[in-house]
């Protein structure tokens, strides 16, 4: 980051310290990709232009099959929050399985890889897919009694069971609410409490890295936690993990645990037909960090949404119904949602879902699996493709894959990363995209379309046809493209995409994503509401735009987003601790991770087993990517006059870098301590 950029960004944020290259050349797709691609024509970015907006996005809509036509593209009436295709009706679960059955009834539609080598892969066609969500969509409504309208909570690791009880819920109405199946029971009872789910759907154990884990245990965890905060989940269904019996140590509770497999087989042969649901009718939440210690329930419509998962897996993943589609990014993450099951589903391709780590049980199995399976497009993040260098450089020569194909997402991606991605996993060969998008829009924002546009290593690329970004500086002026200067990146207009508001929380929607560049708080007009990305970033002369990182008190570990209040408040579940600071650490493979520095109460003295416990605490109430690299207990915080936790100072002392002025803190001695403590390790 070059000291114009470094400028204006004044919080502590990772744009500080997690970007540092600069732009690099351009690289060009191969000719036989360009002669396959779905979208070759240049003057797409012209039909979705501002002026022909919004009227551009009904080539998406026209992707999917409609019971009723909508009558109106963008219904502004209520801005921010929009309203997409207004009076239509279409149903998910019909568009991602039915419509296919006639065509395509005997094509793969999920490969399911286990961990386990010697278990075989699950490979459900079409029509099985059609039966299966038929039969559970059956008992969702007859024995749970659920609607349309109705939330549940599904707290599912990956498996093929995991699509088919969304497709299932979506086929009723059903709004599901996936929660990470890596979070903890209480991550998940706050997302119950919130949604006001009065069903969570689970699996009972699952492989990671070569061990069976007891998932089920989390239920207990979630139902109790819930139970306290007064949301009384009436029943917990548990699916059994492919091809085993009950294999969560965690005994039943009786009236309340069934086990779905069981259950099932009264529903065998049981057709429900989909539900017709309003255009705008919501989908799905999916909950993310922000700048409090609550995560925000993202509510994602159906047709909007839908659309636009399917046009951007259409035109930016290239993804025909013969592709062998293979996204490593967990379903409980949008990426999961939009580009494991909505968008290739919607497209008929095969799409593949993998249990487990990468790297189990060697660097190979990656490669192996897209080999066996004949993958042709692939997607994973930065700190997977950094771990998969690290550890295993020369492996993908090894095996006979062919990608025509492959993303990056989640993260910054430094060049040199982006290179050995090229060159050694795509052998050269494939297309790169590099898809800079979030929870809340639901689908890519800034990526090239392959075949159109050029790639750019360590650049996310112009906004996508129909999105048109724009940097403002603090003060709300707009920082022209070209000047290498970084800003707030936001978008100028809504798109289909986008969520349609917090749940139950429409202030909060307003003032966290518009208030800051609204224009005219009373308007009715898109112009007027710019939505606020969270992100800094610098857009080159070409209109490319390479993101720096979040700019607001989100941190981005591994891809995974944690808020800093989020993590703060675990710490403080701590009876010994006082104050918690997080800051972010520059590493490696995971991009950046938390480092967490302390102040504790009167009387209590620092200890390495009370720094473990604090440690502990982040991994019980969130999860395991939570946890700090290191927790630091300090005689005290660095603090300004006004008593405000100066976290860039930490950063600094963390990061190994200038701390800078320190003469208007109200204690500035306290930073030499804090040094001295991290010289010293
Ligand atoms: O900071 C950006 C970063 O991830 C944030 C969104 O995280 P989440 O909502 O969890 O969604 C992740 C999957 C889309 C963004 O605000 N981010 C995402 N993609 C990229 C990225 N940063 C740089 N380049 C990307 N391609």
């Amino acid at each position: 980051m070059t000291e114009k950029e470094k400028k204006e960004v004044t919080e502590v944020s990772e744009a500080q310290i997690a970007v540092h290259w600069q732009e690099e050349g351009y690289y060009y797709p191969s000719p036989k990709f360009i002669a396959q691609a779905n979208m070759t024509d240049e003057t797409i970015y012209d039909r979705f232009s501002l002026d022909n907006f919004p009227n551009c996005f009904k080539e998406y809509a026209d992707l999917l099959d409609w019971y009723k036509y909508w009558d109106e593209i963008l219904d502004t009436s209520d801005a921010p929050c929009y309203k997409w295709f207004r009076g239509g009706l279409i149903n998910a679960s019909y568009n991602c399985v039915d419509r296919h059955l006639e065509k395509n009834g005997n094509k793969t539609a999920i490969h399911f890889v286990p961990e386990l080598e010697e278990e075989k892969t699950d490979h459900v066609t079409y029509q099985e897919l059609w039966v299966r969500v038929n039969e559970f969509a059956a008992l969702l409504q007859d024995y749970c009694g659920l609607k349309a309208g109705d939330r549940v909570t599904l707290h599912m690791p990956m498996s093929a069971e995991l699509p088919i009880t969304m497709l299932a819920l979506a086929r009723l109405g059903v709004i599901h609410s996936q929660v990470f199946g890596g979070f903890s029971g209480k991550s998940a009872a706050d997302r119950i409490v919130d949604s006001g789910s009065e069903y969570l759907i689970t699996m009972d154990a699952y492989y990671r890295g070569g061990k069976l884990l007891d998932h089920k245990i989390k239920a207990d965890e979630a139902f109790e936690t819930a139970a306290e905060q007064g949301q009384n989940v009436k029943k917990v269904l548990i699916w059994q993990r492919y091809g085993g019996k009950y294999s969560a140590e965690t005994p039943l509770v009786e009236g309340r645990d069934v086990i779905v497999n069981d259950l099932l087989k009264n529903y065998y042969g049981k057709r429900v037909d989909p539900v017709p649901m309003p255009a705008e009718a919501p989908l799905f939440l999916m909950y993310t960090s922000g700048t409090t210690g609550k995560p925000k329930g993202c509510q994602h419509g159906t047709g909007g949404y839908l659309a636009y998962a399917a046009g951007t897996s259409k035109y930016v993943q290239d993804i025909h119904p013969e592709d062998v589609y293979w996204c490593m990014a967990d379903i409980g993450w949008i990426t999961g949602h939009s580009y494991i099951v909505y968008g290739p589903l919607a497209l008929c391709a095969s799409t593949v879902i993998y249990e487990g780590i990468p790297n189990y049980p060697d660097a190979g199995r990656c490669w192996r699996i897209a080999q066996d399976l004949n993958v042709n497009i692939f997607h994973t993040a930065p700190t997977a493709i950094r771990a998969l260098r690290k550890i295993g450089p020369d492996e993908p020569a090894k095996y006979n894959y062919d990608f025509k194909h492959m993303t990056t997402v989640g993260e910054p991606i430094e060049p040199e990363v982006w290179k050995w991605y090229y060159k050694v996993v795509g052998k050269g060969k494939a297309a790169i995209v590099d898809t800079w998008w979030q929870t809340e829009t639901g689908g890519f924002l800034c990526s090239t379309i392959p075949a159109v546009k050029p790639m750019k290593p360590g650049s996310a690329g112009p906004g996508m046809p129909g999105i048109h970004p724009v940097v403002y500086d603090d003060e709300g002026h707009e920082v022209p493209p070209g000047q290498g200067i970084a800003g707030n990146i936001c978008i100028q207009n809504p798109w289909p995409g986008m969520f349609q508001t917090i749940w139950g929380d429409r202030d909060r929607f307003v003032s966290q994503y518009f208030e800051r560049y609204c224009k005219n708080p009373d308007s009715k007009d898109w112009r007027d509401w710019p939505y606020l990305t969270g992100d800094a970033a610098v857009v080159a002369e070409d209109g490319y735009v390479r993101i720096l990182g979040r700019i607001d008190d989100v941190i981005n570990v591994s891809g995974h987003r944690l808020g800093t209040k989020e993590l703060e408040s675990a710490a403080l579940v701590v009876p010994e601790v006082a104050e918690a600071a997080v800051v972010p650490v520059k590493h490696d493979i995971k991009g950046v991770e938390p480092d967490m520095f302390i102040a504790l109460k009167p009387g209590f003295e620092a200890s390495e087993a009370l720094a473990k416990k604090i440690n502990d605490a982040l991994i019980t109430e969130i999860g395991p990517i939570a946890k700090a690299r290191k927790v630091w207990i300090v005689p005290d915080m660095p603090k300004t006059r006004s008593g405000k936790i100066m976290r860039r100072i930490l950063a600094a002392i963390s990061n190994g870098t200038d701390v800078g002025d320190t003469m208007t803190l109200a204690n500035p001695e306290v930073v030499e301590a804090i040094q001295k403590m991290a010289s010293e390790g």
